[in-house]
């Protein structure tokens, strides 16, 4: 099969941190989401032991207790980041992505569906272990949202709950051996039409044979 490069492409370019446009009112399909999640299986993993886990939480009970968690943490953690920017809070970039994390904060448990990936085991100590165990599942994770994209659906991965991830562990029934790595607020989008984000020029962040050398 021809590779169709120019679609791959705009979806890799433009798989945005959905925050503003979760259309909080269209329902998703078991369907569709259990397709992305399939699609994030062919994911590579070390040694292919596919350690991911997910818990899709739809239940109106646990999104609420998932929601106040998330709530508590990203209140403080925005206070926090209000305090240490001052008035560079009002630059418009900076403006955009804290009114952006404000609103999913504020309407996180009338998403529709809280995704929760996990990895089956325990955070290690150690570079190069930490690396296999997280790089174990953010590849899924990115598979995950490159799918949904593909759909008309679109998300944000975060890790903010994190802070309070005993108390989510419960809500979830999950296993003191089960790791928690984010929190995927999923849903259709209210626009398909997303743009490519300005990012660091490359050839300030890839280097050609030894650090600091431009690619390009
Ligand atoms: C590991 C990781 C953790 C993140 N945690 C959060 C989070 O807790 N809350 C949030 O709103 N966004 C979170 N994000 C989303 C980033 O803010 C977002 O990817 C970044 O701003 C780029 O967005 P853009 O692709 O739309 O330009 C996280 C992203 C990553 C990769």
């Amino acid at each position: 099969m021809d590779i169709d490069t120019t679609g791959v492409d705009h979806v890799l370019s433009t798989t945005r941190a959905v925050r503003r446009k979760l259309d909080l009112d269209r329902p998703v399909s078991p369907e569709v989401l259990e397709t992305c999640l399939r699609l994030s299986t062919y994911a590579p993993s070390p040694g292919n032991q596919q350690s991911w886990r997910w818990i899709v939480v739809r239940d109106p009970w646990s999104r609420k207790q998932l929601g106040a968690l998330f709530r508590e943490v990203g209140r403080a953690y925005l206070a926090g980041v209000r305090a240490e920017l001052g008035a560079a809070v009002a630059h418009p970039p900076v403006r955009r992505m804290v009114g952006s994390v404000q609103h999913l904060i504020d309407v996180i448990d009338r998403v529709p569906v809280l995704v929760v990936p996990c990895v089956q085991g325990t955070p290690p100590s150690g570079n190069a272990e930490a690396a296999s165990f997280y790089g174990g599942i953010y590849p899924a994770v990115w598979s995950f949202q490159l799918a949904l994209r593909s759909r008309g659906l679109g998300t944000v991965l975060t890790t903010l709950h994190l802070q309070r991830e005993r108390e989510a562990a419960e809500i979830l029934g999950l296993p003191a051996d089960v790791t928690q790595v984010g929190l995927l607020p999923v849903a259709h989008t209210t626009t398909t039409d997303f743009r490519p984000p300005a990012r660091r020029p490359l050839g300030t962040v890839a280097f050609l044979d030894t650090w600091g050398r431009p690619l390009t």
